[in-house]
């Protein structure tokens, strides 16, 4: 056997179909651009038709197999709608990445319930939502050797016990992934769905662009705590995505993985 054949029978996802939340910004692009070097069809969703046609014109020939789908998600009306849509679309889906997500901080006493079911709804109710929508897909996608795969974005908020300038709901919001992340797993192996959550620390986006730009010097003192000296990548991401959703993650469900490079997992 050749190296090469290694890589192929274990990480390959040529001929899979893959749904990215929030796919065309972020994380998320990051996520959508992988999927596709990795042989996907994938379907990004996203509020914003100019992310997608920027990724769509920075992807070139691989944005052949990208399909953008808008639709807000913060309410149950848009993520009905898309799946809908999706099921118009494809017969079965291989994977579905909850990455959407939304931010925001206050100091105690200062956050508004609005604010706080608004964050709740994107972050938590939509990723619920969609798994119940896509059921079906997800079930007539997966088979006992070769599960339909969940991946839900969660984060390190989510796990350290600090508010991080008053992220609240944010923090409170990803723990709750992580904890939907493992009852969905526990459900759902016996239908041929596994389901794990990718808790990144510190990733360049629109989100992290906010907090740097919010507090002084919070770039260079997060960066000076991160045992590996950097911010994640594309390809770390990537990376844990292709394991996650191809024959090599076959066998694991109801994982939640920092991603910080030893940021909380290994100060
Ligand atoms: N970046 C990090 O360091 C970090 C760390 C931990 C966890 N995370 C998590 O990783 C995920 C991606 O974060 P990011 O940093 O890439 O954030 P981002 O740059 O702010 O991107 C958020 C994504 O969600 C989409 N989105 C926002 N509101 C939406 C809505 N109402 N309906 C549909 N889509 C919506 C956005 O697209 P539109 O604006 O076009 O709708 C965008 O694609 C989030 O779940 C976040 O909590 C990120």
């Amino acid at each position: 056997m050749t190296v090469s054949n290694v890589y192929e029978e274990l990480f390959s996802l040529s001929g899979k179909t893959a749904l990215v939340t929030g796919g065309a910004k972020g994380i998320g692009a990051m996520i959508s651009r992988m999927l596709l070097r990795a042989g996907c069809k994938v379907f990004v969703t996203g509020r914003s038709r100019s992310a997608a046609e920027q990724l769509t014109t920075e992807l070139g020939p691989d944005a052949a197999a990208l399909t953008f789908l808008q639709h807000d998600l913060s309410q149950p009306e848009g993520i009905d709608a898309l799946a809908a849509e999706l099921d118009e679309l494809c017969p079965q889906l291989n994977i579905l990445v909850n990455n959407a997500g939304t931010f925001n901080a206050a100091p105690l006493g200062d956050t508004d319930s609005t604010s706080w079911n608004e964050l709740m709804g994107l972050n938590l109710r939509a990723p619920f939502l969609l798994v119940q929508a896509l059921l079906p897909l997800l079930e007539a996608a997966g088979s006992n050797a070769d599960p339909a795969r969940i991946i839900n974005l969660g984060s390190i908020g989510g796990l350290m016990p600090q508010s991080n300038g008053g992220a609240y709901a944010y923090g409170c919001s990803k723990a709750a992934v992580h904890q939907l992340t493992r009852m969905l797993a526990s459900d759902l192996r016996s239908r041929n769905i596994n389901v794990n959550a990718i808790a990144p620390g510190y990733f360049p986006s629109d989100m992290t662009s906010g907090f740097f730009e919010a507090v002084p010097n919070l770039r260079e003192n997060m960066l000076a705590q991160i045992p590996a000296g950097r911010f994640g990548s594309a390809e770390d991401v990537g990376g844990m995505v292709i394991f996650l959703a191809s024959r090599a993650g076959a066998y694991l469900t109801g994982s939640i993985t920092a991603l910080d490079g030893g940021l909380l997992s290994a100060p």
